[in-house]
């Protein structure tokens, strides 16, 4: 997260202040350390830590700080865009997601299965981009569900830094508490535990790898980013609905879709109300591509070109009058 920000900005002749989360202050501070080993002049990126109210309110009101760039929640950056306008800054936000994986009936089963393990399951769930709600079409929903199930079966859970470990815990117990409180929700509501549904025997921060059927667009999973390792299965019948549920939501950052036919991939990935989009790929963020949101998901993009635009300002100058003998 840090070096998406750090490297553009250094690149662009800018000095950076980063107040990292305070769940994961020490690769702050490893990046720090490298940049120094690396050449790049002391001071020209600055960590600080400690309390994020004070921190936040000093950089906010700071007319030397003009651009202000955050990944978090979308409740968080709403305080810091609106923070943002005493001082006028340029900002740029990558918040909260609520990624739809769309699995249509003409999908390579295999490809969608791979590909949605991949997208709900990378970092046990915790990252923006991974999937919220998997839509499944009627005439492959029973295939996919069966299949999908072997393969979260055989997810490894315990030290992600053991050999072999594919999930590990969640940040904190307010994360696994928040995701019992969805899962809970679902299946008061008609939804169905196919697999999991409860915190792991390994206690603390970790939750089974878990596989909910039936559920719908309305219930709060559907709703708000469950950040956890628990894949909802949403039955649909056509492609327009499908579009609608996806689209039903104030997010817009990731979405995927899994079909074979090539006019569908076009015809969806533009409905799609999203700043990406995977067509038949569940891991498709790299620094090369623009990643960012639309709607409540953000404002600007990270990584390629247009990463760089974000921290450089256009300026016009107007020559006339010169003359070429002075
Ligand atoms: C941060 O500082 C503010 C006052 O500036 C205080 O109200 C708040 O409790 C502090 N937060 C933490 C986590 O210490
Ligand atoms: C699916 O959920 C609906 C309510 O959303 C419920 O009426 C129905 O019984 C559920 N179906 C199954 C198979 O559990
Ligand atoms: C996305 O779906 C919503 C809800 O059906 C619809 O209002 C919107 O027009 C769709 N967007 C596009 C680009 O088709």
């Amino acid at each position: 997260m840090i070096t998406r920000k750090v490297g553009p900005a250094l690149a662009c002749g800018c000095t950076v202040v980063v107040k990292p989360s305070e769940y994961t202050p020490l690769s702050a501070l490893a990046a720090a350390e490298l940049s120094i080993q690396a050449g790049i002049p002391p001071g020209a990126l600055n960590v600080v830590m400690g309390n994020a109210s004070d921190i936040g309110d000093t950089l906010l009101e700071s007319t030397q700080v003009r651009k202000l760039t955050f990944t978090g929640s979308t409740a968080v950056g709403k305080k810091l865009i609106a923070g943002s306008s005493s001082t006028v800054k340029k900002v740029s936000m990558e918040l909260g997601g609520n990624a739809p994986c769309i699995v249509f009936d003409d999908a390579d089963l295999d490809l969608a299965v791979k590909g949605s393990l991949a997208a709900k399951f990378r970092n046990s769930g915790q990252t923006c981009v991974c999937a919220n709600r998997i839509l499944v079409q009627e005439g492959i929903y029973e295939k996919f569900a069966n299949a999908f199930a072997t393969a979260v079966q055989d997810l490894q859970v315990g030290n992600g830094l053991a050999e072999g470990i594919s999930q590990g815990p969640l940040i904190n117990e307010a994360a696994v508490e928040k995701v019992e409180k969805l899962v809970k929700d679902a299946t008061s509501k008609g939804a169905n535990v196919i697999l999991g549904g409860r915190r792991h025997s390994l206690g603390m921060s970790f939750y089974e790898p878990t596989i909910l059927s039936n559920v719908s667009n309305n219930m709060l999973i559907s709703r708000e980013e469950v950040f956890g390792p628990v894949a909802p299965l949403l039955p649909f019948k056509t492609e327009e609905e499908a579009i609608k549920i996806a689209n039903d939501t104030n997010a817009g950052l990731a979405a995927y879709i899994f079909t074979k036919s090539i006019p569908r991939s076009w015809r969806v990935s533009e409905a799609l109300e999203y700043g990406l989009v995977g067509v038949n790929e569940g891991l498709i963020s790299t620094e090369v591509a623009p990643f960012g949101g639309v709607k409540q998901s953000g404002l600007g993009r990270e990584g390629s070109k247009y990463g760089m635009d974000e921290f450089l300002e256009v300026k016009y100058v107007c020559m006339g009058n010169l003359n070429a003998k002075e």
